[in-house]
């Protein structure tokens, strides 16, 4: 175990440079043994992430939600669903996490609540034009009889973007927007008393000790004036973003928000969830007087091509080393199918496969999966800025295919009828120990979604501790990027090299990835981690080495 640190206001902003662990608390580790993970099985685990060595963890919502989207779906930001526990568990929650070194950033959810939030169910129970139906965005149908929705906008999920309220009598009525799932309907901030409601959030959280915040869907609050149509072109250029994402407004928020975190010292952070692209555009959301950090989704969605990592790095250093901010560097999270397997797929679903099941026209080669995805870390741990892991890919866990239909639980799979499959498939429950019910999970045996049994070779406890395994290779990277000050080192790239490896400097490493399909010599200096096998002198494909360089 780690010593305790201590976690004093930092002057070099500890942000800029941190490793964020994200924990995702349905499936992290179940006290109660319900199923469904909590706080209590956090508390407990939280030694075996400071092991690890990260800096931070990121928390996604545990408020009180019926769960209609795994807790995005809020009724009450000011307290705990008792299924992940209580009030006082995320104080301990937070107190165990400073304990132990780890500073705590939790979700807020500030797009949309759940429409089991007193104030939409107030919103029901009123008038069109009243105060209460104010905090959210009911409009009037088009057509004859209002029949049709106000505008073209869909939901993120699939579907339409709104939802026709019916009277009792069974009257229809007008329509409320939702840009996810219909139990997610969105709020007017348009109006003053949500701005105030936010802020009282944000106070409560920081009260009780958070270190900052995730921002959920950032770049939604606001919505363009009349809501107008969404034009669809063919191919449509980066940041066409349509009159539901990235408006001018939205920054004044984040401006708001700022003023707040900064009334509580100096290093209290936030970081977009902005799916906005180019990155230039993203990096707006880092302005010195807006939030600190933003997602790199540019990152995340980059192919394993040398070419196009290369103008990806460039890219992010330049857009948000323009604004005076760190870049995000990030491979999975728990929307996306796991780099794990991403890097397996080949065809048409490598680009943006919208979760794998058992009838998706591709497998994942999880061979080759796991050892672009080692490599691909051991590149990404040594770039500067700040890094993020989602739980269970320090195991190398894969995305889990074989999900039965009735045991799904993401609303995209639902509103689409079952086209996409969703995310199910990369928030399966951690194993911890390959011989213990549910591996570890809990002591009942009992999961919210159902375990392959791959698991069992998977588990930390298989891990811990054995040469060459993915979580000894996290740890070793993770020790590395600390002990030389990588997160906030300076960037070079190193000539001399084919276009299909990644080569460049950061300090005294140098990093080589081998994106090629032959073996590479490796430059001179002492060999400090490497992804997979090496030969002698010799880089294989598809492997990351970092050297001690001699000059
Ligand atoms: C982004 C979150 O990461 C995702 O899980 C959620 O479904 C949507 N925002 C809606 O809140």
């Amino acid at each position: 175990m780690l010593a305790p640190k201590t976690l004093a206001n930092s002057p070099d902003d500890w942000w800029r440079h941190a490793v964020i662990y994200q924990i995702y608390p349905r499936s992290f580790a179940d006290g109660n043994g319900d199923g469904v993970g909590d706080l209590r099985g956090i508390i407990d685990r939280l030694p075996a992430i400071a092991d690890l060595g990260v800096d931070a963890v990121w928390l996604s919502p545990f408020y009180t939600s019926p769960q209609k989207d795994a807790g995005y779906d809020v009724a009450d930001y000011c307290d705990v669903d008792p299924i992940f526990g209580s009030l006082h568990d995320a104080e301990e929650l937070i107190a165990t996490a400073h304990s132990l070194g780890l500073r705590v950033i939790v979700d807020v959810v500030p797009n949309h609540t759940s429409s089991e939030h007193p104030w939409f169910q107030a919103a029901l129970a009123s008038e069109q034009g009243s105060t209460e139906r104010d905090r959210y965005i009911f409009r009037e149908g088009r057509g004859d009889g209002g029949e049709l929705p106000p505008n073209n906008w869909q939901s993120v999920f699939g579907g339409p973007a709104w939802t026709r309220l019916s009277g009792e009598d069974g009257t229809p009525g007008p329509w409320y927007l939702h840009l996810f799932d219909s139990s997610q309907p969105d709020l007017n901030w348009e109006n003053p008393e949500v701005w105030e409601f936010f802020r009282e959030v944000l106070k409560f959280w920081l009260d009780r000790g958070v270190d900052g915040f995730r921002v959920d869907v950032a770049h939604g609050l606001i919505k363009e004036e009349g809501l107008p149509d969404r034009v669809f072109v063919e191919n449509p250029p980066l940041g066409d973003r349509g009159p539901h994402w990235d408006q001018e407004r939205v920054h004044e928020v984040y401006r708001d928000w700022r003023t707040v975190l900064d009334s509580y010292g100096p290093d209290k952070m936030m970081c977009a969830e902005a799916w906005v692209l180019p990155l230039s555009r993203m990096a707006r959301y880092v302005r010195s007087d807006e939030m600190n950090q933003a997602f790199n989704f540019g990152y995340l969605s980059t192919p394993w091509s040398a070419q196009a990592l290369r103008e990806v790095i460039d890219e992010s250093l330049d857009a948000f080393g323009g604004v005076g901010a760190p870049s995000t560097w990030v491979l999975s999270n728990h929307d996306v199918v796991r780099h794990a397997s991403r890097y397996g797929l080949s065809g048409p679903m490598a680009s943006e496969p919208h979760g794998i099941g058992p009838d998706s026209p591709e497998k994942p080669d999880e061979e080759l999966g796991l050892q672009v995805a080692r490599a691909a870390t051991t590149l990404m741990m040594a770039l500067p800025g700040s890094a993020y892991i989602y739980q269970g890919e320090e195991l190398g866990l894969p995305e889990v295919i074989d999900i039965p239909d009735e045991s799904r639980d993401d609303p995209t799979f639902f509103r689409s009828q079952g086209e996409r499959y969703g995310r199910d498939g990369c928030r399966v429950p951690l194993p911890w120990e390959s011989d213990a019910p549910a591996y570890g999970f809990n002591s009942t045996g009992s999961s919210w979604l159902p375990q392959p049994a791959r698991f069992a070779e998977l588990a930390r406890s298989e891990q811990d501790g054995v040469e060459g395994s993915t979580l000894e290779l996290y740890k070793t990277l993770l020790t590395l990027r600390r002990e030389s000050n990588l997160g906030s080192g300076s960037f070079e790239w190193l000539q001399g090299f084919d276009d299909d490896v990644i080569a460049f400097r950061n300090g005294s490493i140098g990093v080589i990835a081998n994106l090629g399909s032959t073996e590479v010599d490796l430059p001179d200096g002492q060999i400090l981690v490497v992804s997979g096998q090496h030969g002698d002198g010799s880089l294989p494909p598809n492997t990351t080495v970092w050297v001690k360089l001699a000059s």
